[in-house]
């Protein structure tokens, strides 16, 4: 049977990403797990970016889960010194029994799952970050209940977390509003290819008319890891300012309006204090989430 990789939710049908969503509430749920689904197995973590919550929240859930870890940052392996990604992915194969990646390039994880003989779970690339909408999905339905249905808005850059926002809102089925500057919108082809799936995914360029009627309303850090070094920061922040999430953006959205972020932020940015910190954020939900839904994860690509 071929591994079970978790790459991107475009690749899943929608039964199946319920499925591990529901597994992870259930595993949130259980406050005295007696088993221990996954002992004898482990799962190496290769980060070539930083981590807080992926890289603690994969190491506790995989040891709550009964199994084990190997942290190696890329500069730890030999890829630093031109070991293929093809032949790191075959060796890791013979050692660990999954592989968790969190890279630059999509070409490395898709190498990376091209040559291991066991599941590859995208950690981030500088594409996509699935995980973290699982955790998002979670978070949504504790506070909101069933996604689908409801209207959820994007106000910042169209980065890697928005692509799998785009991803999961035709795969769960609900209406996704991005308000992005037009020089930093997501790439085409996802809108394309949403539109093509039958999605509801709007792009738009003021952030009030986006979070009209919104049930929820997300963003992310103006620079993410690597943009640092493509230059024009001053020029980002500047495109960005507009798309802040402020309590009048938040007062814009329905009432009961909830507010996301995978973190880490940068307060005074993409989003102010009162925001983050106030009644309608619900962020440290969202990140303990990780560690339940990836749980979800880890135990549909090995068990
Ligand atoms: N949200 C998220 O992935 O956080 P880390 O970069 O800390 O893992
Ligand atoms: N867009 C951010 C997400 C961090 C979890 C980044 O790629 O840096």
């Amino acid at each position: 049977m071929p591994a079970r990789h978790f790459l991107d939710l475009d690749q899943f049908a929608p039964s199946t990403l319920r499925q591990v969503l529901d597994r992870g509430k259930a595993l949130k749920a259980d406050k005295t797990p007696k088993d221990r689904p996954l002992a004898g197995k482990t799962l190496a973590m290769l980060f070539d970016k930083p981590s807080l919550r992926t890289r603690v929240s994969f190491e506790v859930g995989m040891r709550q889960l009964g199994g084990e870890v190997v942290l190696l940052s890329q500069r730890d392996t030999q890829l630093s010194r031109g070991e293929t990604m093809a032949d790191t992915a075959r060796v890791l194969s013979r050692y660990v029994d999954a592989i968790m990646m969190r890279t630059t390039s999509r070409k490395n994880l898709e190498e990376m799952a091209a040559h291991a003989t066991v599941p590859v779970i995208n950690g981030l690339t500088d594409d996509s970050h699935p995980c973290q909408i699982m955790a998002d999905m979670l978070t949504f339905e504790e506070h909101r209940g069933p996604v689908k249905g409801k209207v959820i808005a994007w106000s910042g850059d169209g980065n890697n977390v928005a692509a799998s926002w785009i991803h999961a809102a035709v795969k769960f089925g609900f209406e996704l509003r991005l308000a992005c500057p037009k020089e930093l919108q997501p790439p085409k082809h996802l809108l394309d290819w949403a539109k093509a799936q039958g999605g509801k995914v709007v792009l738009l360029d003021d952030p009030y008319a986006a979070v009209k009627e919104a049930d929820c309303v997300v963003t992310d850090a103006w620079l993410s890891m690597g943009d640092e070094n493509k230059g024009e920061t001053s020029n980002r922040h500047n495109l960005l300012a507009p798309f802040r999430v402020d309590d009048r953006l938040m007062d814009a959205a329905k009432k009961d309006a909830i507010f996301m972020h995978c973190l880490p932020a940068h307060r005074g940015e993409e989003v102010t204090a009162a925001v983050i910190d106030g009644p309608r954020s619900v962020v440290w939900d969202e990140a303990e989430n990780r560690l339940h839904a990836q749980k979800a994860i880890l135990a549909w690509c090995l068990e």
